[in-house]
């Protein structure tokens, strides 16, 4: 499926542009941002490349992943959010938001937005999220979206010079549909 654009009360969830370039540096740029991400910041010019191959991925058929750009009412780029599509109807969720608009709503909405998306029109069964132990506001975050911890995976990610531990989450379809959504019913 494409292009994608998932709108939301506030935000917008869409395809990336070219001209995303100097605005996602805010995000994958930062070290405030990834430092809790599976990758570590990059340079303008890596985020170049990254974000050509990023339009280029999208058009694949079948897609690999939604990996979209989330947009804010100026239709500015504030951060990404990603589903990566697994066997058995299986997705795992990433995000981030650039830093000064963390604490507003904005992840909660896009996940939100997202979660509809693969259970309703991916038709997705499972989704999982992994987050480092110190990630108190992805776990929280999670937590609000009725995920359920699974356990924790040892040395998965290799970021900023050392190995990783995660945490694993994950919502099953029947389990986003009996929540209270905390954005309102699912479409
Ligand atoms: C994790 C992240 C996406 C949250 O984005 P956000 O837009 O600030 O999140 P929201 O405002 O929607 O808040 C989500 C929940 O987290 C809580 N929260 C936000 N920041 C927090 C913090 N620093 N510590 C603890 N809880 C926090 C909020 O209170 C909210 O919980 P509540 O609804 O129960 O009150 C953002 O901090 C981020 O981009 N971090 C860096 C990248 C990252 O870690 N991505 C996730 C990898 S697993």
């Amino acid at each position: 499926m494409f292009p994608v654009v998932i709108t939301g009360p506030r935000l917008t969830l869409r395809e990336f542009r070219t001209d995303d370039l100097d605005a996602s540096m805010a995000v994958v740029g930062d070290p405030d941002v990834t430092r809790t991400l599976s990758f570590d910041a990059r340079s303008r010019k890596d985020q170049a490349e990254r974000l050509a191959q990023d339009i280029t991925r999208a058009q694949a058929q079948p897609r690999p992943d939604y990996y979209l750009a989330i947009a804010d009412s100026t239709h500015l780029l504030v951060g990404f959010i990603r589903i990566g599509l697994g066997r058995d109807n299986s997705g795992e969720l990433g995000y981030a938001i650039r830093r000064e608009d963390w604490g507003k709503g904005y992840a909660t909405e896009a996940a939100t937005l997202m979660l509809n998306f693969g259970f309703d029109t991916l038709h997705l069964h499972r989704i999982q999220a992994a987050c480092g132990p110190d990630n108190h506001a992805s776990q929280r975050l999670l937590a609000r979206l009725a995920f359920t911890p699974e356990g924790r995976i040892r040395d998965h990610v290799f970021t900023n010079g050392a190995w990783r531990d995660s945490l694993l989450y994950s919502i099953l379809e029947h389990e986003w549909r009996r929540q209270q959504f905390p954005m309102g019913k699912a479409q």
